[in-house]
């Protein structure tokens, strides 16, 4: 099914530092993504805080498990590099390395429009780990990191981009990024035909 969405795509901190903005927002644009916010901020930790829900105990937990779930793929101990093997304990830690990735320099906030939008973007945005997302994406194109090294290094996956992961999530991040005032409606050429 094809119906216009709007999704919050965030150009982490690693892009800017990296020159990759103007790239990676071309690739949205080309595809036929309207911009209809974007901006440029530093934000604070309390902002960081609220993007990702890290006062959810189940959330700390998913992204414990799904730090273990890496482990194996990868094939490597995980006992190597985590002090803990608990779920809720590695979550705490990535939960706050998150914030620190987040605040760790400017990022670039945008608000996409288009048809089936929060898919498409998922999609150019490729799998969590560079090494791992295909040729073609973002994350793919740009990173080679694997997916461990960032706990060998005690921080966050420098990943590029987050994009919303579904409608609820989007319109939660549309609200908390934007205010109704920075959202401008307007018509992209292909509009008028
Ligand atoms: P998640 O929402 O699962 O990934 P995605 O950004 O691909 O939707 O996780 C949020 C962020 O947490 C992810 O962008 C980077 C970080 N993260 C790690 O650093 N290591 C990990 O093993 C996982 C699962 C996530």
């Amino acid at each position: 099914m094809d119906f216009r969405q709007q999704t919050v795509v965030l150009l982490k901190p690693d892009t800017v530092k990296r020159g990759l903005v103007g790239e990676i927002i071309s690739r949205f644009e080309k595809v036929g993504l309207k911009i209809i916010a974007m901006k440029m901020v530093w934000i604070s930790p309390d902002l960081a805080k609220k993007h990702y829900p890290i006062s959810r105990e189940d959330w700390i937990e998913s992204i414990g498990k799904r730090a273990l779930e890496t482990y194996k793929e990868y094939g490597r101990d995980p006992g190597e590099d985590l002090d803990s093997l608990d779920p809720k304990e590695i979550g705490k830690k990535m939960a706050s390395w998150l914030v620190d990735f987040l605040t760790e320099g400017p990022l670039v906030a945008m608000l996409l429009e288009g048809g089936n939008a929060i898919n498409t973007v998922r999609k150019m945005t490729g799998h969590t780990f560079g090494d791992r997302a295909l040729p073609g994406t973002i994350r793919g194109d740009f990173s080679d990191e694997r997916g461990y090294v960032g706990f060998v290094e005690k921080r966050s996956a420098r990943n590029l981009v987050h994009a919303s992961g579904n409608v609820e999530e989007a319109e939660f991040e549309k609200k908390l990024w934007f205010k109704e005032n920075e959202i401008h409606q307007y018509k992209r050429v292909e509009d008028s035909l």
